[in-house]
């Protein structure tokens, strides 16, 4: 078939230089972003005198009657076609007759594929904002329910001090936060429109880049041709951001494994959300957090991937460009799946708070309360408080229990310094609340902390869904 780009080769493409060119089985995701830009192009032409009135609307139309075929599955794409711009540009020639030739003026596919991938790009920015955002939503409601619940707090996975399981459930919060932050300043930064810069030096017509830019929703226009149809920073901000997603969800997803193991029992994953051994019948598996830690590879693979597509090439485009898009397409897709999963996985789970409790009391976790009390109400330096707090320890060890199970008499048979009123300090809750430090486990404190973030899923939601609206 004669390629649209074909007038000066005498030989037709070889089937094989068809099948290593041609992006269009892949880029096919982008024909809504390439109908969008290509509208927009139009009304720009029309607006700067190129297309008439009359040449508009069959084209415009034309670009409808082409969404719906796609939309409907009744569209062919052919690798003759070489890719989605191509592939949509044939089919409203054939559609509407030579009006369709019209449309590439003032255009090269260079910027043509700078506009849609970015717009694609983008669009996924809010669609994966607004998944992170009803995680924080489902994780903040957990939250909101067990700040009571005493559980242990660890360092080097060891217990260290009790904290309650809404302190944890809020420190994983945290993280989500400054990946809608993250995706958020992407946004930003990359809401300007490349469209018109042609191919590489912009165009001998005037095109109304302003107007463009509005029109598709952008800021404004890029401030310079060249680096508009070489840029693909955009896509590796997205893959970046994407990659602290996935590190994020992995270590949501380790903590799950963990917490669901025997030796912790501190969840159990819905039935909907494990899956079974095909030989131990016995068996429940934590697959969905065990591919929601392992998907982080494909993910970061995709950042690798692009960084070292675009290292080294020379400004303006380069075909080696195309090689951008399959990992953007497949870590979004995986991302969008893993929020979608971990939200669920996470409001199915039922949560042992017994067993929580009871591990809690399983390492002396409310030592350090001994020591600083030791130091605060009997006049006795750090460092020997340390020494006789280690002696008690030692002394629960030998009756075969936790610190907080002794009697006020057994603590203070250890060393006529303590003072009486020890015992209080060495429950697990008083030792939780005692931390009540901005930012602590105290009750208080992590009920403010589920509040601020509370507030800012709110506002983030309302301007999102605001900004769709407009
Ligand atoms: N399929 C190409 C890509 O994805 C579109 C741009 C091609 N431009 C060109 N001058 N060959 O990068």
């Amino acid at each position: 078939m004669a390629k649209l780009w074909g007038g000066r080769f005498e030989l037709d493409s070889s089937a094989l230089l068809e099948e290593f060119n041609a992006s269009i089985f892949f880029d096919k995701q982008l024909w809504r972003e390439d109908i969008q830009g290509s509208k927009a192009h139009a009304k720009m032409l029309h607006k700067i005198g190129i297309l008439s009135e009359k040449e508009l609307q069959d084209i415009v139309n034309g670009l409808d009657c082409i969404a719906q075929r796609i939309e409907r599955g009744e569209f062919v794409f052919s690798a003759s076609d070489e890719d989605i711009h191509m592939a949509i540009e044939s089919a409203l020639t054939a559609l509407i007759g030579d009006v369709g030739k019209k449309l590439h003026t003032a255009r090269s596919r260079n910027d043509q594929v700078a506009v849609d991938f970015r717009l694609y790009v983008l669009r996924y920015n809010k669609e994966i904002t607004k998944l992170l955002l009803e995680l924080m939503e489902s994780i903040l409601a957990i939250a909101k329910t067990h700040t009571h619940t005493i559980m242990p707090g660890m360092t080097h996975l060891q217990h260290a001090q009790p904290i309650n399981f809404g302190f944890a459930l809020v420190a994983w919060a945290c993280n989500f936060k400054r990946d809608v932050e993250r995706l958020f300043s992407d946004y930003t930064r990359n809401n300007k429109c490349p469209l018109g810069s042609g191919a590489l030096a912009g165009t001998p017509y005037n095109n109304d880049r302003i107007f463009l830019a509005k029109e598709l929703g952008f800021d404004e226009p890029t401030l310079n041709a060249m680096d508009s149809v070489s840029d693909r920073d955009f896509a590796l901000d997205m893959l970046y951001s994407l990659s602290m997603v996935m590190m994020h969800i992995s270590r949501v997803a380790e903590e799950l494994v963990l917490w669901s193991s025997s030796e912790f029992k501190f969840i159990s994953l819905s039935d909907e959300y494990a899956t079974g051994s095909s030989i131990m019948p016995q068996k429940k598996n934590p697959d969905v957090p065990e591919l929601l830690r392992g998907k982080s590879g494909r993910v970061y693979g995709a950042l690798m991937g692009l960084l070292c597509v675009m290292k080294g090439l020379p400004f303006a485009y380069n075909k080696d460009t195309q090689e951008d898009k399959e990992g953007v397409f497949d870590a979004i897709k995986n991302v969008v799946l893993c929020l979608r999963i971990c939200k669920e996985c996470l409001k199915t789970m039922s949560i042992h708070t017994e067993n929580m409790y009871k591990m809690a009391k399983i390492g002396h976790l409310s030592a350090t309360d001994l020591a600083d009390f030791l130091v605060r109400e009997c006049n006795v330096a750090f460092r020997d408080a340390h020494h006789i707090t280690g002696q008690v320890v030692a002394y629960a060890e030998s009756k075969g229990v936790d610190i907080s199970d002794l009697s006020e008499e057994e603590i203070m048979s250890v060393d006529s310094r303590i003072r009486q009123g020890v015992k209080s300090v060495l429950c697990l809750e008083s030792s939780m609340n005692a931390r009540n430090s901005l930012g602590g486990t105290a009750i208080m404190q992590t009920s403010a902390q589920i509040e601020t973030l509370t507030s800012f899923v709110r506002e983030q939601m309302v301007h999102l869904t605001g900004d769709k609206d407009e």
